[in-house]
């Protein structure tokens, strides 16, 4: 507790109440400031109440101090000056030289109260002897005081620019409800401690308040991509989709690129676009013997009823280790095992792909793969688009376009379109496919389970979504932890 609060209380005790704290004669030698600070805390405790009076007070211009000086106003000055000329008379300039502008502001108001009057060029008395100076009487007391009980003086000395009007501020004080000559501590809480020991009866608590948000709990956050992946999971499984085990990022080129017949000399397995490991750099042989000459006798002679692309196939090339291009290599290797067991099914996956482009606002080497499959007995391309249709329809992207395109296990294959309303123009979302005969039938799939599959990226739906326009912000080290924590949860609807 401050020795001004101190004060203040020991004042209410003494006193009962204080009426206004200008009138005493401790309190109104306080800053005001301070005064009402220790006030405002004092009332937050309920130990007092107060209530602030502004009260008119009069303060003396230059002038009107200036007069107090002289001892006179100047129409005493000049009446007097003129008395004392006696019979002879005063004219206007001895009156100037005498007192200078007070001369002849004070002949002015002399003449007004019928003090003087003119005789030729001369200044005569009307009185015999000097008359009070009421006008300096008043301005006494408002120096003394701050006030005069006649208000049409006020305004006339006003008006003569003699006093000008400001307010003061003091306090009528009075005792709370919690008055005590002791400031105990607020608590906030009770705790066990305080109901054990009893405590809590002689405690003052804050009050509650109910308006306050309070603040809101440190938490973990989901990365944006992560829920964009969590709403095309929620759809795969409702779709009745299984996820298959994609958490292998590294694949040999057989997985990646052979079984999918895609050639060796193809442009995607270049170095440009693909990583090669140099630790390990070649992987174990398939253990299946016969699926590994197969797929080679597909690629180098044809099998299958396919011509096969007739090019000397070699397995160093198929056992270099690659980080996966795309997660195909895993949907390649979950339909081999689906050979063992042949019947309709439905797989996805939502996953790490690598590839060695150059990195811009929209490319980075490395970005999740969305990719389904279907395995349907007598399926075709009618089922493919109406599946696409349904799929992404989910996710509130309508009016599909699709486009003949070209993959090495697809025929015929589908570049997937969707008009932005955003951009106003038709953006690529997808591409997709039925996968090759001579790809399905070396893993030993029967001729009429036909399969399809398509694939897109994570980030292209997340980046519009979030509104990003540089990936980088969205992955990688230079994603702000602001960002991912300030995101609500994703719907793909409002995208497209
Ligand atoms: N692997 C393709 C890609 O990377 C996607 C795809 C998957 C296409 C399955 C057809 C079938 O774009």
């Amino acid at each position: 507790m401050s020795q001004l609060q101190l004060e203040i209380l020991q004042l209410l005790d003494k006193e009962g109440e204080i009426p206004n704290s200008l009138n005493n004669s401790q309190l109104s030698k306080i800053n005001p400031n301070e005064l009402h600070a220790n006030l405002s805390s004092l009332w937050s405790r309920e130990m007092i109440k107060f209530n602030k009076i502004e009260t008119d007070h009069w303060i003396l211009t230059k002038e009107a101090e200036d007069y107090l000086k002289a001892g006179a106003t100047p129409e005493i000055q000049v009446v007097d000056e003129v008395l004392k000329a006696q019979l002879e008379g005063l004219t206007l300039n001895d009156l100037k030289t005498k007192l200078g502008s007070t001369g002849i502001i004070g002949q002015g108001k002399a003449f007004k109260n019928k003090w003087l009057k003119k005789d030729g060029n001369k200044l005569i008395a009307e009185v015999k002897e000097l008359p009070k100076d009421e006008v300096l009487i008043d301005l006494k007391e408002i120096q003394k005081t701050g006030k005069l009980s006649n208000k049409s003086i006020l305004t006339e000395l006003k008006k003569r620019k003699l006093i000008n009007l400001t307010k003061i501020i003091g306090y009528e004080i009075q005792k709370g409800d919690k008055f005590s000559l002791e400031i105990k501590n607020l608590e906030t809480d009770i705790t066990s401690d305080m109901i054990q020991n009893g405590n809590w009866k002689n405690s003052q608590f804050k009050d509650y308040n109910f308006n306050s948000f309070g603040i809101i709990p440190q938490s973990g956050a989901l990365h944006p991509l992560m829920k964009v992946r969590q709403e095309f999971r929620d759809i795969f499984f409702a779709m009745g989709f299984t996820e298959m085990d994609s958490n292998q990022y590294v694949e040999s080129g057989f997985w990646n690129f052979d079984t999918l017949f895609v050639p060796q000399q193809h442009p995607a397995r270049d170095l440009q676009d693909t990583f090669y490991l140099k630790d390990p750099k070649v992987a174990k042989e398939p253990e299946d013997k016969e699926y590994w000459e197969n797929v080679k006798q597909v690629h180098q002679d044809g099998k299958y009823e396919s011509i096969g692309y007739r090019y000397p196939w070699k397995s160093e090339e198929s056992l270099r280790m690659v980080l996966r291009t795309h997660t195909t290599a895993i949907s390649a290797a979950m339909l081999k095992k689906l050979a063992e067991n042949p019947k309709p099914t439905r797989l996805f996956s939502i996953d790490r792909v690598f590839r060695n482009e150059a990195v811009d606002a929209t490319h980075l080497a490395e970005f999740h793969q969305v990719e389904g499959v279907i395995a349907g007995y007598d399926i075709t391309l009618g089922d493919l688009i109406g599946f696409m249709d349904d799929f992404f329809g989910k996710m509130g992207v309508d009016n599909l376009r699709f486009k003949a395109a070209y993959n090495p296990y697809t025929e015929p294959s589908l570049e997937i379109f969707a008009y932005h309303k955003g951009l106003k123009k038709w953006v690529e979302i997808g591409n997709s496919g039925m996968f090759r005969p001579e790809m399905l039938e070396t893993m030993g799939l029967p001729k009429n389970l036909r399969v399809l599959g398509w694939g897109l990226s994570l980030e292209r739906p997340t980046m519009i979504k979030y509104g990003v326009s540089n990936i980088r912000e969205l992955l990688g080290h230079k994603v702000s932890l602001d960002f991912i924590e300030s995101n609500p949860a994703a719907r793909l609807d409002e995208l497209l």
